[in-house]
């Protein structure tokens, strides 16, 4: 069994030469054999870093269970930290956070972590309320788009904060307490909601969002939310009324799991002819990707006891081709889109995959391509309706003509769930791949995913 080697956000940079990274950051995968057996999925990424940010607004400690080992937690934590935020991590992966000193923290010190993440900008609110002042560095995040923040700033400066964009980062203030805003989303964005909702739940005052984002975390954060003591009403048609409160309290949560982790083990499966119980998984969340799975013709079979999961499975013969549309929720989420193209290579006909949600996420499939996919990229918004990427010169639709039998490659990885699915792609293929860049980018989002290859039966090794 392989040592857990999940990276930390203090790691250094590899050194890259002609391409690839010189470091130890590669994985070798011997591909071609099916993986079986069985992992666990913990707290949903998108969720638990939300929630470690929401404990800032509460006066009193929090605590979080079933925080995934992840350095996309590590660098949250460290930010909270330098904001006078103490937290410890007991051995059962449960986070406690005391919040109860918040300070300003140095720049130079918030802009170690320029470039890391997304999640500083949700701080915004948070800090304004606690601090009356923020300083946010420039984000990170996966290069799958251009990833404006227009929303998240309109916002707040609707809320009253005033905002000074520096080079290097931002510098917020609240020159009174913040106000409710009646406020409309151009699109239905997973962070602008969460940042409305992080800075209405203390703005004095009614909020009313509409066009709001209603991803399950979104909602997991809102039941967080009101376990400190928020006033959150959640109407239909995408509105979200919040009623603005004086003080909010510690809270005591235990996260949604990962349905993207979950997805991304059962595209595995698929691809590699195998079978993956995933414990923790749960169905509500999983079913429109379990809607797709079917489609192709993966097999599924829920536990939903007390510690159950659900199983994924090649039942054998053809997969089918199917038409997708990656969308807000409850469409099919646009972190499934990879770890699928993967598995529908091995489909019998021409599948078409139309991204909506970013203009740029098929970057990866040029990796694809060299191991011997079938994959063509297109302009025009095909097979679905018209999206925002449309007629704009970006390759955001797919056609992907299987079955291909995928070689081995040597990879690099571009973003987290790419990387992810680089992986798939290397564990079905024939032959010895390398994959670089696994420490940097797919321990942002995957716990101890050498230590879960290794239970499932993957020949892999670190050099
Ligand atoms: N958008 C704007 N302006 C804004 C904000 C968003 O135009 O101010 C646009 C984006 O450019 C994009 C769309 O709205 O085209 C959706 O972006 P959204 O704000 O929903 O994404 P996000 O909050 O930055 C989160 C997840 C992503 C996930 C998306 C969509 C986190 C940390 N990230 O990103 O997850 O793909 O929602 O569900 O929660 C991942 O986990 O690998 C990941 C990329």
């Amino acid at each position: 069994m392989l040592a857990n080697r999940h990276s930390s956000f203090d790691r250094n940079p590899p050194v890259i030469i002609g391409g690839f990274p010189l470091s130890n950051d590669v994985l070798v995968v011997h591909g071609g054999t099916p993986l079986k057996g069985e992992i666990r999925v913990r707290g949903a990424k998108n969720l638990v870093s939300k929630a470690m940010v929401a404990a800032v607004l509460g006066d009193t400690p929090s605590t979080l269970h079933d925080v995934p080992a992840i350095s996309d937690v590590d660098i949250v934590r460290g930010l909270l930290e330098l904001h006078g935020v103490r937290t410890t991590m007991s051995g059962d992966q449960t986070l406690r956070m005391d919040p109860t000193n918040v300070v300003i923290a140095g720049v130079d010190e918030i802009n170690v972590h320029a470039g890391s993440s997304r999640i500083p900008i949700l701080l915004c609110g948070p800090l304004l309320h606690r601090l009356g002042r923020a300083y946010i560095p420039n984000l990170g995040g996966c290069n799958i788009g251009g990833r404006p923040i227009d929303f998240h700033l309109n916002a707040l400066r609707e809320f009253g904060a005033v905002i000074d964009k520096q080079p290097d980062g931002m510098h917020l203030s609240a020159p009174q307490r913040l106000q409710g805003i009646k406020y409309t989303l151009e699109y239905p964005s997973v962070g602008s909601t969460e940042q409305i909702l992080l800075t209405a739940v203390l703005a004095e005052g009614v909020t009313e969002l509409r066009n709001a984002a209603v991803e399950p975390e979104i909602i997991d954060l809102i039941c967080v939310l009101q376990k400190m003591g928020a006033i959150i009403k959640v109407h239909t048609d995408r509105v979200i009324e919040i009623e603005g409160v004086d003080r909010l309290h510690g809270y005591r949560h235990r996260p949604v799991p990962d349905r993207i982790e979950t997805g991304s083990w059962a595209a595995a499966a698929l691809a590699t002819h195998g079978e993956v119980f995933v414990r923790g998984a749960q169905q509500a969340d999983m079913m429109t990707f379990l809607n797709v799975y079917r489609s192709i013709g993966g097999a599924f079979d829920i536990d939903d006891g007390p510690d159950g999961g659900i199983r994924f499975w090649h039942p054998g013969g053809e997969l089918s081709p199917v038409a997708l549309e990656t969308d807000v929720h409850p469409g099919l989420m646009t972190d499934w889109q990879q770890p699928l193209v993967v598995a529908l290579t091995q489909a019998h006909g021409l599948s078409i995959v139309h991204e909506t949600v970013y203009e740029r996420r098929f970057g990866y499939t040029a990796e694809l391509r060299q191991m011997g996919a079938n994959i063509q990229l297109y302009r025009e918004c095909l097979g679905g309706t018209p999206c925002r990427w449309g007629r704009r010169n970006f390759l955001h639709s797919a056609v992907i003509a299987g079955p291909s039998q995928l070689h081995a490659a040597d990879l690099q990885i571009p973003d987290l769930r790419a990387g992810f699915s680089h992986l798939i792609a290397a564990l079905s293929a024939e032959g010895t791949s390398r994959v670089f860049g696994v420490d940097r980018y797919i321990t942002r989002g995957y716990e101890d995913f050498d230590a879960k290859l290794a239970a499932l039966g993957a020949s892999v090794e670190r050099p």
